[in-house]
This record gives structure tokens, sequence and C-alpha cells, in this order.
């Protein structure tokens, strides 16, 4: 986390916890679509966070633990989402080969967002987009 989050609140935030099925993923992706159509974000934005957010969040109930956390903030000109869940083993890119079927999630995420990480206790995944791009 850089020093500048720490010391800015997020001007808007949206928030919330998720069972861990995955029934709940397109519900996940449409409310982040909807946030970021509240929020007044640009189209292509809008499209590509529900994309990340549909892999994060997928992510977690596949491979994470327990309840999952999906959080949206927006802070000067950054949008970011965070996706939590009790497992501390962190994501990793995997390498896809040619004919596997699995293993691109995080390669999407790097491809769309402007950066993306995970927390140091491995928690958390999260994504940014910078908003004056668009
Ligand atoms: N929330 C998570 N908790 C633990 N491991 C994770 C999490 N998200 C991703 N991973 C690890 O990162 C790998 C790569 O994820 P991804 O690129 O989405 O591929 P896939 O989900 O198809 O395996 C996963 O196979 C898993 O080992
Ligand atoms: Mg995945």
């Amino acid at each position: 986390m850089s020093p500048t989050m720490i010391l800015t609140p997020p001007r808007r935030a949206f928030e919330i916890t998720i069972a861990p099925d995955l029934v709940q993923v397109p519900q996940a992706r449409n409310a982040a679509f909807a946030i970021m159509q509240l929020w007044d974000m640009d189209q292509s934005l809008a499209d590509d966070m529900r994309l990340v957010v549909s892999e994060l969040v997928s992510n977690a109930i596949e491979h994470g633990l327990g309840w999952v956390g999906l959080r949206i903030t927006e802070r000067a000109d950054e949008v970011r989402i965070e996706v939590s869940d009790f497992n501390p083993a962190p994501a990793r890119v995997s390498c896809a080969q040619e004919e596997d079927l699995r293993g691109r999630g995080l390669m999407i995420v790097a491809s769309l967002a402007d950066s993306w990480g995970v927390s140091e206790d491995g928690y958390r995944t999260w994504a940014a987009f910078l908003t004056g791009k668009r």
C-alpha cells in the first residue's frame, strides 16, 4: 500500500461480503458494473472493472477460503478493487500453455488493470485503474 493511500481516505467506497459459492460471481460482477455507472465512470473502465472483479472473486472462491470481501474505492484519479478471503496463500500468475484450459485469470487482470498485486499477508488481491487515462 502506498503512503498516499494510508493518508488519503477514499472519496467513494463500496464494500460487500460474498458467500463462497461460484453462483455469486455474476452478482459481484453486476454490482461492480452498477457502481461504476453510479460513479459516472467511463464505459470502457466499467467493462474492464467488471471482468477483473469476475476473475478476482472467482479466484477467491475457487482457491481461497471462507467468505469473500469485495471493496471498490475511488481516490484522486484511481479506482481500486480489493478482493480478500481467508487463505494466506498468495495469488500467483501461472504459466498457462497454449492447450491449458485454465490459468489465465491473473494474466487478464494484469493486462486490463494499470497495476495489481497481493497484500503482504497474502489475503488480499488488488487491481487499480487510472481514471484519467480513459
Ligand atoms: N485468492 C487466492 N488465494 C489463493 N491462491 C490464489 C488466489 N487467487 C489465485 N490463486 C492462485 O493463483 C493461480 C492463478 O490464478 P488464475 O490465473 O486466475 O488461474 P486459475 O484460477 O485458472 O487457476 C491459481 O491457480 C491459484 O493457485
Ligand atoms: Mg482464476
